[in-house]
């Protein structure tokens, strides 16, 4: 193929949607919904929270009398379970599709709502009996199949809280959010396909399991049919214990109510610190916010067949593969193996296999497909696509324009979402009656407040790069980061007194429409994974060899941006490749084959400042070419 020429940045590039796409559109405003919510936020997400079920209503929308640690819906009672399965299985609704599942090598498995709702209450039951109670933390370590699903909202339904670990993830990783959770039981599978290769996770759990805050249980799902080893008295087959007569009600397993304010998962996040954060959601707020937010922006109807290829391992998937699709009553696809298998064409024989209608995934996916030229597309009917979706870095207009032309033949909008494993639901994301520029996440969504300041907290003018803050509360906003509170008020509520901030550069242009440019912290978005520097440097210093590591993101065509490390070796060993190979090996066993560097450079020195902290910004800046900006307080 020809390669497009790069086009340039246009602020001003509208793309206005079509009346057909208007007619059909949920929200046929979008602006006037923006100031309806604006002039009172507790008025609207009261009216958004009446579109669901709840076992009792909230006294009180939102508790902000104990700053920044918001409240919703209190008093209110409910289990977002209850609204992703209950109320279905009651109505017509019993009989259509929730998921359907594809295999690397073309295995399909569906599960209609009645289906899916009698695994989740049979392997709730096993839960039980395995002793797990309302409040107990379970970790779910899993590739990408239907099980994930079940043993997520089975977790949930007897008030648990699930604290599911990406797959791509390895032992030291693991290992960490294993035993920081206090996990009571791991659920996990003897293997997967992750990103195109066999990973063998519970032999990974077993030496994560080593290290340490070993759980009671673990259970394990016969996925890929390997050998593994299991424990005594430890170690269960997820087959075996779904064949017991476990529970005297055969598969029947109530729903246990829930405050809106009970917790109803962890998942964890890389950020400043070594130690990751548990970003910690529960069952009211974050039920009406991913449902809100999944029907205005991407328009979901009741004939729609809904694919978000994100790994359930991460907040995409909680919200927009799990919880935001079934509580929509919508069928979910979902395809647990690489993008190029066997050919880069899967992904849109699945969209034409099974009509998807609404597709999204990430700009790292489109750059890597479009390599391959617009052929394998079209070689298939994608005419089944009426929306797009992108998440998770900010999207090139190359990129966006080649997604607009060649996957929705400029018929489909793209919904550009910007949000958080932190905001829970979308922030910031247009709606589809809404005009659109290639490369902005546009407006915030209905009640939500985003600004872009400087270092004073001051507005930028408009075009002007600031930092991106959130000055609203939002139902499915953190609470807190378990465990750790402080560390929730310090990284979020104390640049800016009052407001959230998100930890991200942005420009607002002069339309409003919010440009988001990346991490100001210290966050690598790899592949749209996040990872934290200081993460990958302690992996590093675990090595005999290392003695200091430091660690930076840079550029890359694909990715987005890429891992370059540079490295002080100890005394007595030699810089050479074997020893950059067995570094990346070491990498990828301790947290994962995400954070393997692209590149590992052998120094004798780090930039620092007189207090010993690396100036990865005099790194960053060296690695391009660029001026080091302040350097008073470098100390080499
Ligand atoms: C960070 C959050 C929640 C989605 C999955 C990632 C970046 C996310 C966009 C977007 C530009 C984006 C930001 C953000 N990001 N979406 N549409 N445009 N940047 O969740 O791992 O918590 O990462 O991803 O930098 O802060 P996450």
């Amino acid at each position: 193929m020809k390669e497009e020429k790069p086009i340039v940045q246009n602020t001003s590039d509208f793309y206005h949607p079509s009346p057909e796409i208007i007619a059909q559109a949920n929200v046929k405003d979008p602006e006037a919904a923006r100031l309806e919510a604006a002039k009172d936020i507790q008025a609207y997400w009261a009216k958004r929270a009446e579109e669901l079920d709840w076992y009792k209503k909230w006294d009180t929308v939102l508790d902000d009398s104990n700053k920044p640690f918001y409240k919703w819906f209190t008093g209110g009672k409910t289990n977002i379970v209850l609204n992703a399965l209950d109320r279905h299985v009651k109505t017509w609704k019993r009989n259509k599709l929730a998921l359907i599942w594809e295999g690397e090598k073309g295995e399909v498995r569906t599960f209609s709502y009645h289906a899916l709702n009698r695994e989740v209450c049979k392997f709730a039951n096993v839960l039980k009996s395995m002793g797990v109670i309302k409040g107990d933390l379970v970790t779910i370590y899993m590739p990408r199949i239907p099980e994930t699903v079940i043993a997520m909202l089975a977790t949930a339904k007897i008030g648990a809280v699930h604290s599911v670990v990406y797959g791509g993830f390895s032992v030291e990783a693991l290992h960490g959010r294993i035993e920081d959770s206090g996990s009571k039981v791991v659920i996990t599978a003897d293997g997967g396909n992750m990103n195109g290769k066999k990973i063998e996770l519970k032999k990974i759990v077993d030496e994560a399991l080593q290290r340490s805050g070993a759980p009671e249980h673990v259970v394990v799902i016969k996925h890929l049919g390997i050998d593994v080893m299991m424990e005594q008295g430890r170690d269960f087959w997820y087959h075996e214990l779904m064949t017991l007569p476990i529970s005297k009600n055969g598969v029947k397993c109530e729903t246990v109510e829930m405050d809106a304010e009970d917790p109803l998962f962890i998942l964890y996040t890389s950020g400043t610190t070594g130690k990751p954060k548990a970003i910690l959601h529960t069952h009211g707020g974050y039920s009406v916010g991913v449902h809100a937010t999944l029907k205005d922006v991407f328009d979901l109807k009741e004939e729609d067949r809904w694919w978000c290829t994100a790994d359930p391992g991460w907040i995409t998937g909680h919200s927009y593969i799990v919880y935001g699709p079934l509580i929509a009553g919508a069928t979910s696809v979902m395809y647990e193996g690489a993008p190029t298998y066997p050919y880069p064409d899967r992904w849109w024989s699945i969209i034409e296999k099974y009509g998807v209608t609404i597709f999204y995934s990430t700009p790292t996916a489109i750059r890597g497909l479009m390599r391959f030229g617009e052929s394998w597309a079209n070689r298939h009917d994608l005419s089944s696509l009426r929306l797009l979706g992108s998440v998770g870095e900010p999207i090139n207009p190359e990129a966006w324009r080649w997604f607009y032309k060649v996957i929705g033949k400029e018929k489909c909008p793209i919904m550009d979402t910007w949000w958080q494993t932190e905001t829970g639901m979308f922030m910031m994301a247009p709606m589809p009656a809404q005009p659109l520029k290639p490369g902005s996440a546009t407006k915030p969504f209905p009640g939500i407040d985003a600004d872009v300041v400087n270092a004073e907290g001051k507005s930028v003018a408009p075009g002007e790069e600031g930092f991106l803050i959130l000055k609203n509360p939002w139902p499915a906003m953190m609470r807190t980061i378990f465990k750790d509170p402080e560390r929730y008020v310090k990284t979020y509520w104390s640049t800016y007194p009052g407001y959230y901030f998100a930890g991200d550069s942005a420009r607002k242009d002069k339309d409003g429409y919010f440009w988001v440019i990346g991490r100001v912290d210290d966050v690598i978005k790899v592949s749209g994974y996040r990872l934290g520097t200081a993460e990958i440097e302690s992996a590093f210093i675990t090595h005999h060899s290392v003695a200091e590591a430091a660690v930076i993101g840079l550029p890359h065509e694909i990715k987005g941006m890429a891992i370059h490390a540079y490295l002080i070796l100890k005394a007595g060993n030699e810089a050479n490749e074997a020893l950059v190979e067995d570094l990346r090996k070491h990498i990828s066993h301790e947290l994962g084959p995400i954070a393997k560097p692209e590149k590992i450079e052998f120094v004798t020195s780090l930039p620092k400042t007189r207090s010993g902290k690396i100036m990865r910004r005099v790194l960053k800046a060296r690695a391009q070419g660029m001026s080091e900006g302040d350097i008073s307080t470098l100390e080499e």
